[in-house]
């Protein structure tokens, strides 16, 4: 019964979604829609759209984010882009260790503990993805890998720096699929990030964690999920790219 002291962070990741301009038009629209938000609204762009999301989100409750950082500072690593470049362009929160990323781009657990390192001692809030395969989980592994993945991702994480994060439990197999886990599997896995995560920092931390449920989130099942007890807010792929959509998840979660 703590959830009250956790943040409530609906977030959107827009993934490969819209160009500048769009990006723009689609904040202008958000903005009334989610001016009284009794949660946290982040947008998670793509690197380019980030001057136009903070330009258009300026004087609002929105707070934009990116998709990805680079483990260093700076140096000969083409095509990267480092935490301090992302804070100075007024970005606030960063997408790490997305099932996509590491599906697609090769990101491992040590990279994503890396990033995760970078994007903290740079003063941004992280938002650490973690989730199982169909596979793993009709193996039977689900618990294991969530808790190996969380634990990884905050290697040499201190309590301190933990404060700026928050875990997204998102099943690879609920991603983009249609398929969301039942508000019961989400409120389990959200569960067992938070018992790895008091493991290694205590009870009152993982206790004061925000854990997002993400994976098909939409309109019409965030109420459900959102109001179990694990289930601290969302990480939100499709039902970001329009307003209403995701303005009915931030009402959801502001209840
Ligand atoms: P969908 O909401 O499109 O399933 O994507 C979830 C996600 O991957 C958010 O990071």
């Amino acid at each position: 019964m703590n959830k009250a002291k956790r943040a409530a962070v609906i977030a959107g990741n827009w993934k490969m979604n819209k160009t500048p301009s769009e990006a723009k038009a689609l904040i202008e629209e958000m903005k009334p829609l989610v001016k009284d938000a009794g949660c946290d609204v982040v947008l998670c762009v793509p690197f380019i759209d980030i001057p136009a999301a903070v330009e258009a989100a300026k004087g609002s409750n929105i707070k934009i984010g990116a998709e990805n950082v680079h483990f260093k500072a700076s140096g000969a690593y083409t095509g990267e882009v480092s935490a301090d470049m992302l804070t100075e362009a007024g970005v606030e929160y960063v997408v790490i260790g997305h099932s996509e990323r590491r599906t697609y781009f090769g990101e491992t657990d040590q990279t994503v503990n890396l990033r995760t390192l970078a994007a903290l001692n740079a003063g941004l809030k992280a938002i650490v993805c973690v989730g199982e395969t169909l596979e793993q989980r009709e193996l039977g592994y689900t618990e294991t890998l969530l808790k190996f993945q969380t634990k990884m991702a905050l290697t040499n994480v201190t309590a301190e720096q933990l404060k700026n994060v928050i875990i997204a439990y998102e099943p690879v197999w609920a991603i983009g699929t249609g398929v969301t886990a039942t508000a019961e599997q989400a409120d389990e896995g959200n569960g067992f990030v938070r018992a790895a995560v008091a493991e290694v920092y205590g009870e009152d931390a993982a206790q004061a964690l925000t854990v997002q449920y993400g994976g098909s989130m939409n309109a019409g099942n965030a109420e459900e999920l959102l109001a179990k007890e694990n289930v601290d807010g969302g990480l939100i792929g499709g039902a970001s790219l329009k307003a209403k959509d995701f303005a009915a998840i931030v009402a959801a979660a502001s209840k």
